[in-house]
């Protein structure tokens, strides 16, 4: 497997210079392993000047039970990992490697002055729904567990936690399970050492969402939250208000309808107050089912008018953001696209009308290695410095396909299947093919999905995207375009 050691170590010679956000990629720490800080959430310290993001620990041997990982940045784009901030315990009662320790959140108590870790304890079956606590005196733990309990006498599926800047006051958010005397999003307080709950301030009642995630603008409260598809993804709604204790919106959804929130499920959100913006940041999880370590995370800016009282989603493929200053814009790139000629198919490979996409075309029949859509004179950089490119696809998989497993959500039944697994060549190198991860779209709806790669200097390099085996069968999805973004600068 002389290829994907090779693609690893141009991979971690890469990480570097690393300051781009890039939602979908790959993202890899400072040691060049792939970050695994799911459904967490992230503490910007003062006394460290660091952010530091906690999550569910899952790696290819441990999908589950992992314990919580902390990783600290300063720049949210570069991370360096601290390892287990809570460790499983062989044999523990809530904490064994076989239990539910999901969506973790920490904060900081002044009473106690240590930091408290929060989250979802359950056992495998989701049969105890409790809330965990762990405690530790420093913020990259480890914590030493403290107790798991029951809500106010309820029960407790999705946690987050917020704190509000005005007051200080910390509340627990959680979904409380999916039975018909549950299915209900709670916003509760706790008390002032946030070491136990005082009372409820609101309920969401019987909208059956979860993954609840409150930002706090400096007029109104807004909460996102996700519908219940599992590991799914689904179009995220949010709720607006004046106060903690409501009265709430109706729910809306933040992102354009049936690209369920650019393939990605609510879970955290973070306010950057910098010196000359404040920024607020949707911080999702793209879960990935089929092999759940592998999940991706989806980070964009939202867009938040008071006056209209509206929060949108902003994709961009690469995005710069100045912690400092708050400030971010998103990377222009250099787009190529599959209806021009520069776009050669082979195979069943072949462009065909689609009113929806650039130019009225999309390539598709993109079928193992000899059916692809090959780019042609692609202008790069030069092969040391790598460059992220985004390839715009449409994967279909919800449209069902008879006789084929999966692939119909859409009908009584049905299953996704989730994603294609394209091959991208660069170069004709055919000794490094990477992967490409293509989450089922919609019909007629366009997404995008990141690659790191490494182009020639000039306008000579070629980018053929063929169809790999994905555990159904060996074919890519659609493609519109691929836009080249230019290499990450080096420092600040
Ligand atoms: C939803 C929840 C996650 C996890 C999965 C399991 O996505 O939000 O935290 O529990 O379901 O299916």
């Amino acid at each position: 497997m002389r290829g994907p050691r090779l693609l690893t170590t141009l991979l971690l010679a890469a990480l570097a210079g690393a300051k781009y956000i890039v939602p979908g990629g790959r993202w890899y720490d400072t040691d060049g392993n792939l970050i695994s800080a799911h459904a967490g959430g992230i503490v910007a310290d003062k006394e460290s000047d660091k952010f530091w993001w906690f999550g569910e620990y899952k790696t290819e041997s441990h999908p589950e039970g992992g314990g919580v990982s902390v990783y600290s940045s300063s720049d949210l784009a570069t991370w360096e990992y601290h390892g287990l901030a809570l460790a499983p315990i062989e044999g523990h009662e809530i904490i064994s490697p076989r239990h539910i320790i999901q969506r973790p959140k920490v904060v900081y108590s002044k009473a106690s002055n240590e930091y408290h870790m929060w989250w979802h304890a359950d056992n495998s079956s989701y049969g105890l729904l409790l809330q965990g606590f762990a405690r530790s005196p420093n913020i990259s733990g480890p914590y030493e567990f403290v107790s798991a309990t029951a809500p106010l006498g309820n029960w407790s599926q999705d946690f987050g936690l917020f704190t509000d800047r005005n007051t200080g006051k910390s509340y627990a958010l959680y979904s409380n399970g999916d039975r018909a005397e549950g299915r209900d999003v709670y916003i509760s307080s706790y008390n002032d050492g946030v070491s136990a709950l005082d009372s409820v301030v609101y309920r969401f009642n019987k909208f059956d969402l979860e993954a609840p995630t409150i930002v706090q603008t400096d007029r109104s409260y807004y909460a996102l939250m996700s519908h219940k598809t599992g590991y799914r993804p689904n179009n995220v709604v949010a709720f607006r208000a004046d106060s903690l204790e409501g009265p709430w919106s109706q729910p809306f959804m933040v992102a354009p309808p049936n690209t369920r929130t650019f393939n990605s499920q609510s879970g955290f959100t973070l306010r950057i107050d910098g010196t000359k913006k404040t920024t607020y940041l949707y911080i999702g999880d793209q879960w990935d089912s089929n092999s759940i370590w592998e999940s991706r995370y989806i980070w964009l800016p939202m867009t938040i008018d008071d006056n209209k009282r509206t929060l949108q989603l902003e994709w961009h493929d690469v995005y710069d953001l100045d912690v400092k200053t708050g400030e971010w814009a998103p990377v222009r790139g250099t787009t190529y696209y599959a209806a021009s000629n520069h776009a050669r198919t082979s195979g069943t490979a072949f462009k065909q009308e689609a009113n929806f996409a650039s130019y009225g075309t999309i390539a598709t029949g993109i079928y193992g290695n000899d059916s692809t859509v090959t780019f042609e004179g692609v202008e790069g950089a030069g092969e040391a410095q790598p460059q992220w490119v985004s390839f715009y696809y449409q994967n279909t998989d919800d449209m069902g396909f008879g006789d084929q497993p999966g692939g119909t959500p859409d009908r009584i039944g049905g299953a996704w299947q989730l994603r294609r697994i394209a091959s991208v060549v660069v170069n004709g190198d055919v000794e490094n093919v990477q992967t490409l991860y293509q989450r089922d779209t919609h019909k007629g709806v366009i997404l995008s999905t990141p690659l790191l790669l490494r182009l020639r200097k000039g306008h000579n390099n070629t980018i053929a995207v063929g169809g790999l085996y994905n555990g159904f069968d060996v074919k890519g999805a659609d493609l519109d375009r691929i836009v080249v973004y230019p290499p990450e600068r080096e420092g600040r």
